[in-house]
């Protein structure tokens, strides 16, 4: 039976008034006469205590129940209670539950794995089915679902309309061949070469590891889209940034330059920052005391700044006048590495930066070759902490110089022949961007594994839960 959620019981005042509600004991302290039980019902950080007191003698049989009840309560019980809301007399909390019913739901004998207060990150991932039963895990759910909201409400708000991209496709958007294999072949009957033909798509078919070629197509008819869903790479990178299964919010727009995309990426960064601080308080509060010191004032200060803006050239000139601290040396034509990405935007800069114009070599097909034919008008958005959060790009808008690119690639046009018809058939200037929303997500709460902050993480030899 429903009761009400404990982030609305602290909202009212505690006036004796009745109230129920229902949750996961979290701690239970006695005293003499008095018993202390804290419940959580995930609905915010806080928990609520419920109070009995043994030395009163109002109801007995009710009393003498209760008693009997709590004393099958340990951590990680589930419980419904009922009692009178009232002023607590304890620090920390404006309210607490005299109670008068309690019910036992679901008992948790003393193997809980959530027993003691403070289990490392490390044992909390070999429990992913609990917890999100802890401060840390309930935070980083919430304010995932805050995120996730604050993501629509802005493109919304600036007139993008939502669409869904398919997860199944039989392009690799970003030529890196990371792509998982989508099959219904026997693997085991296979010698040697797969007939695809037979195989339930009649052709090889693959996760997508992004839904910007469908999105283009939707841009180019609806002016301005975004997807927000799962994307996939196979990249077998072991690092805290990396996941094969992540979420990713790309917006495309037709008639948008280079300078109207990078415009949109800092204002839709700034909204998503200013919304976690206005809307998830109590959440936010915990990050900054436990997680990372100092991450409100970051953030705060992040929301209110200019992102600097680079060409990738000028970049790699900052980085060559520090060329020893770094394990890889830079030079103009690598792809920047994690510890160039952080040397920018901590040591150079101390804000995030958003590089432009890389060379066509390190990039994908799709994006707009610039005049010197050496470089594209692709921009990465790089964070403090992090690097990379946001990669995006005009898109090539001239049909030739597409298909040359995509000869030169080695890619076979036939399979792209749709998204080359974009090109044929009112073709427009228009661009987007990749927004990882793990990687926004750890930038938010300072949760150092990327990891943390989806619910169920897939990584190389990781698929459990
Ligand atoms: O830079 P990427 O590869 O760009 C694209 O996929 C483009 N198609 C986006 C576009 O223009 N529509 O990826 C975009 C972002 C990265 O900046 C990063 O934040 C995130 O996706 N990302 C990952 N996040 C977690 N795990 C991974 N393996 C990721 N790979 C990329
Ligand atoms: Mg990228």
């Amino acid at each position: 039976m429903k009761t009400t959620l404990i982030k609305d019981i602290l909202a009212l005042p505690a006036d004796g008034r009745d109230v129920e509600i229902s949750g996961w004991a979290r701690t239970k302290r006695e005293s003499k006469n008095l018993v202390f039980l804290a419940v959580n019902d995930g609905s915010c950080m806080a928990s609520i205590q419920l109070t009995f007191d043994r030395a009163n003698d109002e109801a007995p049989q009710a009393n003498a129940l209760i008693e009997e009840r709590l004393k099958r309560i340990l951590t990680g019980a589930a419980v419904r209670a009922k009692g009178k809301l009232v002023p607590s007399p304890a620090s920390g909390q404006a309210s607490e539950i005299a109670l008068t019913e309690i019910v036992v739901l679901g008992e948790a004998p003393q193997e809980y794995p959530l027993q003691k207060k403070n289990h490392s990150l490390e044992f909390l991932r070999d429990v992913a089915h609990l917890r999100a039963r802890t401060n840390t895990f309930g935070a980083v759910a919430r304010v995932r679902n805050q995120m996730a909201f604050a993501v629509h409400s802005f493109f919304q708000r600036e007139g993008f309309q939502y669409f869904h991209a398919p997860i199944i496709t039989a392009s690799d958007c970003e030529g890196a061949g990371e792509m998982f294999q989508v099959t219904t072949l026997d693997l085991e009957k296979i010698n040697g070469k797969a007939d695809y033909s037979a195989d339930f798509f009649g052709k090889r078919a693959y996760l997508t590891v992004s839904g910007q070629l469908a999105g283009e197509t939707y841009a180019t008819a609806l002016s301005r889209i975004y997807t927000f869903g799962p994307t996939f790479r196979a990249e077998n990178s072991n690092t805290t940034r990396h996941l094969a299964e992540f979420w990713m919010i790309e917006p495309e727009m037709a008639f948008y330059d280079l300078e109207d995309n990078m415009v949109l990426a800092e204002s839709f960064v700034k909204y998503l920052m200013n919304w976690a601080l206005e809307k998830c308080g109590e959440d936010m509060a915990f990050f900054d005391q436990r997680i990372k010191p100092g991450l409100i004032q970051t953030l705060t200060h992040v929301a209110a700044a200019d992102f600097v803006r680079i060409t990738y050239t000028d970049a790699v000139k900052e980085l060559e006048k520090n060329a020893g601290a770094f394990e890889f040396k830079p030079f103009w034509g690598c792809d920047l590495q994690s510890e160039h990405e952080k040397y920018l935007t901590e040591t150079v800069f101390k804000k995030p930066v958003i590089v432009v114009d890389y060379p066509k070599d390190i990039k994908a097909f799709y994006m707009k070759l610039n005049d010197d034919e050496k470089t594209v008008r692709a921009m990465d958005v790089l964070v403090p902490a992090l690097g990379e959060i946001i990669g995006g790009s005009q898109r090539e808008e001239d049909y030739d110089k597409l298909l040359s690119r995509m000869k030169t690639l080695n890619l076979n046009p036939d399979d792209y022949w749709w998204y080359l018809e974009l090109r044929k058939y009112g073709t427009v200037p228009h661009s987007g961007f990749g927004l990882g929303f793990e990687r926004l997500l750890q930038y938010i709460t300072g949760m150092a594994n990327i990891r943390d902050v989806i619910p169920y993480p897939r990584a190389p030899k990781q698929a459990e839960f």
